[in-house]
């Protein structure tokens, strides 16, 4: 398995620009909503993730004729259908969950794996089935997978109101694609707010539907008077995480100096106000965000939340960057129940960090040491690249297909902003 090799310290500050790819959670439902027409669809600004070939080898498994030339894929009705997503591939991604509305609306019928626990939480789909439920789906739960049928055995969904339990992301996807081509209107609350959810809503009114409120909590929804949606041509936002962990990335060493270039602000708020309180400058400079740390880092106490509070995506980056920060920062985790893997090695690493339930209370302390350390999941692993930059030292993070998960060729990435990182093939594991 791969590894990569960080040669790190605090003499040693970012400096440059850095370029942010196409946001993984976008692409990934909108890569799902394709299901919903048979025209040759376009997706530009999709990123080079192993998450977007896993959902390309599903599509594909489903019947659709997909190619990925990245930056850009497309996708056309191939062969017969097969509503069907095994376990083998959902196993590999939870989100392929997302082609569970999409199925159903489209072909009156799907069978999902369902998708079962993972590093960060138990992540139950409840919400997800109780709201295809309400748009008049049957449901079974059979043998580890799910089975989905519309009204009378396969007839067409029909619009509804759903009220979410909880805001969840993958949640309010799904049933937006369900109810894009239910029959009438739907109204969806307490629906997620992330800016993925509102860039979901953008397409499937590029297809034809009728979606207004993505990216506040009530969502209405005009199905398509048709069995089908429009083909789309669209360009996929930035990666709003990706941005915040080399944000992060930048705000390690003193004199760190970055353009983070292609990345919004706007969607960022939460992460630059925290910065800002740790004593790191953040501008926006029209589509790019510059990130300055001229001074010593003090710090700061965060909790995280649905959008638009701070994103648990970014958790653990943030608890990296307090390791070194001057006093005390107290980090609570609210939506995943075992979202701390990165504490104990970051703790291997010299980090001082108690961990009480789902909150963590970092001791900033005045150095860290490079170790050879793992982590399974993609933005715990990213926690300790970015530890690794400013360690003594060697840093080895091992594992790293989690990474090539979410964070598009990340060591040329930190190259280019002076970094000494270097990927090591087929590292011990
Ligand atoms: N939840 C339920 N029932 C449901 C669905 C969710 O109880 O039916 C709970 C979850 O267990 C969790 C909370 O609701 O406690 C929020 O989960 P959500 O459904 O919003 O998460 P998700 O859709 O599975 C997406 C991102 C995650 C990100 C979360 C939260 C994608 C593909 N994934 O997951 O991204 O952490 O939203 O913002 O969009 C990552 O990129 O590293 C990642 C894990």
């Amino acid at each position: 398995m791969d590894a990569l090799r960080i040669r790190g310290g605090r003499g040693k500050p970012l400096n440059g620009r850095v370029r942010i790819s196409g946001a993984k959670n976008a692409a990934l439902p909108i890569l799902c909503a394709t299901l919903l027409s048979d025209g040759a669809s376009r997706l530009r600004n999709v990123p080079r993730l192993r998450d977007i070939e896993t959902t390309s080898a599903l599509l594909r498994f489903l019947g659709r004729d997909v190619t990925v030339n990245a930056p850009e894929v497309h996708v056309a009705a191939g062969s017969d259908v097969r509503p069907e997503a095994p376990y083998e591939l959902v196993k590999q991604m939870r989100a392929s969950v997302l082609v569970l509305g999409p199925l159903v609306a489209r072909f009156g019928r799907a069978k999902v794996s369902l998708p079962g626990g993972c590093a960060i939480g138990a992540r139950p789909i409840d919400q997800h089935l109780k709201g295809l439920e309400a748009l008049g789906c049957s449901i079974r739960l059979e043998r580890g997978y799910v089975l989905a049928e519309g009204p009378g055995g396969g007839g067409r969904l029909k619009g509804a109101e759903i009220m979410f339990d909880v805001p969840t992301v993958g949640g309010t996807e799904n049933l937006m694609m369900a109810a894009a081509l239910a029959k009438g209107r739907s109204t969806l609350v307490n629906c997620a707010r992330e800016p993925e959810v509102e860039e979901l809503g953008r397409i499937l009114n590029k297809m034809g539907a009728e979606v207004n409120g993505a990216g506040t909590d009530v969502i209405h929804i005009v199905g398509a008077d048709r069995g089908e949606l429009a083909p789309f041509d669209h360009a996929i936002i930035p990666d709003r995480i990706e941005a915040g962990t080399y944000m992060i990335a930048a705000a390690m060493t003193e004199g760190g100096d970055v353009l983070v270039e292609g990345a919004e602000l706007h969607d960022l708020e939460v992460l630059a106000m925290k910065l800002r309180s740790a004593g790191v400058e953040i501008e926006s400079e029209g589509h790019n965000i510059r990130v300055r740390r001229l001074g010593e880092l003090r710090g700061v106490n965060i909790t995280t939340a649905p959008h638009p509070g701070f994103p648990t995506d970014m958790q653990a980056q943030f608890l990296a960057l307090m390791a070194t920060a001057r006093g005390e920062s107290v980090i609570s985790e609210t939506i995943f129940e075992n979202r701390f893997m990165h504490v104990p090695e970051l703790q291997r690493m010299g980090a001082s960090v108690a961990l009480r339930g789902n909150t963590a209370v970092v001791q900033g302390v005045s150095r860290l040491y490079g170790a050879a350390v793992m982590a399974t999941d993609l933005r715990a692993s990213a926690s300790l690249v970015i530890a690794g930059i400013v360690a003594d030292e060697e840093t080895e993070v091992r594992r790293i297909y989690h990474l090539d998960r979410g964070y598009e060729r990340i060591e040329e990435k930190l190259q280019g902003l002076g970094v000494d990182v270097e990927r090591v093939k087929g590292a011990e594991a």
